[in-house]
């Protein structure tokens, strides 16, 4: 039996949540496994190239993690076609680990619960906020000190996101360094109100509140040093009618939260104002992904 599993991009942090909120949006790697008499991973999709290089792939490990973890012993053979972009901040890396997962589970029988599936994603990734988002669909909160806990919902209003992507490449180990061991307790206060409002805006569906919710304090700032123009590009996006403009996770992409209908002004006024700083960046809009990895026989 040959399964397919497909898995949304995700955008972490959103602003203000760091490493606490995340929405999935409907730009998908998809894999095709079987268990099969010996391992192997193919590769192909627009994001192939940058990720064939790496020896023990993590959607490959993450396979793996689970006959270990049930206690079984199977091989996959792993067919992976990617389309989310690597090193850009929207979740390729989650999205290969959930995809390993939830296809090695699926496979097996489901011996493993979606809790248990959580847990180890957050592992193998590092930190929750994409994984959550990928395995669950919307958009997420999560906690993972002492275990890992996730609410989801879905938003009550009508976004576009605009996602820029800039033709450069962010490490998140390198983005993650850049950020103090010690924040002040005023940009504390600032950033928990903001990501409380956050998800009040999104839940309740009062737009008027996003423009002030989607400021952060706690990283953009400090990876701001990363990505040309950035404070730029969220400026233009904010007067291209968008509702404010994101780091997607550690970086490169600029994702806008946006009312329908305005994503071609605000992603051409974001793409703009890149190139006046010399970066190049593609440019696509998408939605909230609401399944999160779905399984298709
Ligand atoms: N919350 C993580 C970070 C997401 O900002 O480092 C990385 O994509």
């Amino acid at each position: 039996m040959t399964i397919e599993v497909a898995v949304p991009a995700t955008i972490a942090n959103l602003g203000p949540g760091f490493d606490a909120l995340g929405m999935a949006v409907d730009l998908y790697d998809r894999f095709r496994v079987a268990i099969a008499d010996r391992a192997a991973v193919v590769f192909s999709g627009e994001s192939a190239g940058e990720i064939s290089r790496i020896p023990t792939p993590l959607v490959a490990r993450a396979a793996e993690a689970v006959t270990r973890r049930a206690g079984r012993d199977a091989v996959f053979a792993i067919d992976a076609r990617l389309a989310i972009p690597v090193a850009r901040g929207l979740g390729s890396s989650a999205a290969s680990i959930v995809g390993g997962l939830v296809a090695a589970n699926h496979l097996l029988g489901n011996p493993l619960d979606r809790s248990t599936l959580l847990e180890m994603a957050a592992e193998l990734e590092g930190h929750p906020d994409n994984v959550a988002a990928a395995l669950l669909g919307g958009v997420v909160v999560v906690t993972a000190d002492g275990g890992v806990r996730a609410g989801r919902f879905l938003p009550r209003l009508d976004l576009d996101i605009i996602l820029t992507i800039p033709d450069l490449a962010i490490a998140t180990e390198e983005a993650r360094a850049l950020l103090p061991r010690t924040v002040s307790l005023s940009d504390a206060v600032f950033n928990l109100s903001r990501a409380a409002l956050l998800v009040t805006a999104l839940l309740t569906g009062d737009a008027a509140l996003l423009p002030a919710a989607l400021n952060d304090r706690l990283h953009q700032p400090h990876r701001a040093r990363l990505l040309p123009g950035f404070a730029n590009v969220v400026a233009a996006a904010r007067e291209a009618g968008a509702y404010g403009a994101v780091l997607a996770g550690s970086g490169s992409t600029v994702a806008a939260l946006s009312p329908p209908g305005q994503s071609e002004r605000v992603g051409e006024a974001m793409r703009q104002a890149f190139a006046r700083h010399n970066v190049k960046a593609a440019v696509r809009t998408v939605h909230v992904d609401p399944h999160g990895a779905t399984v298709r026989a």
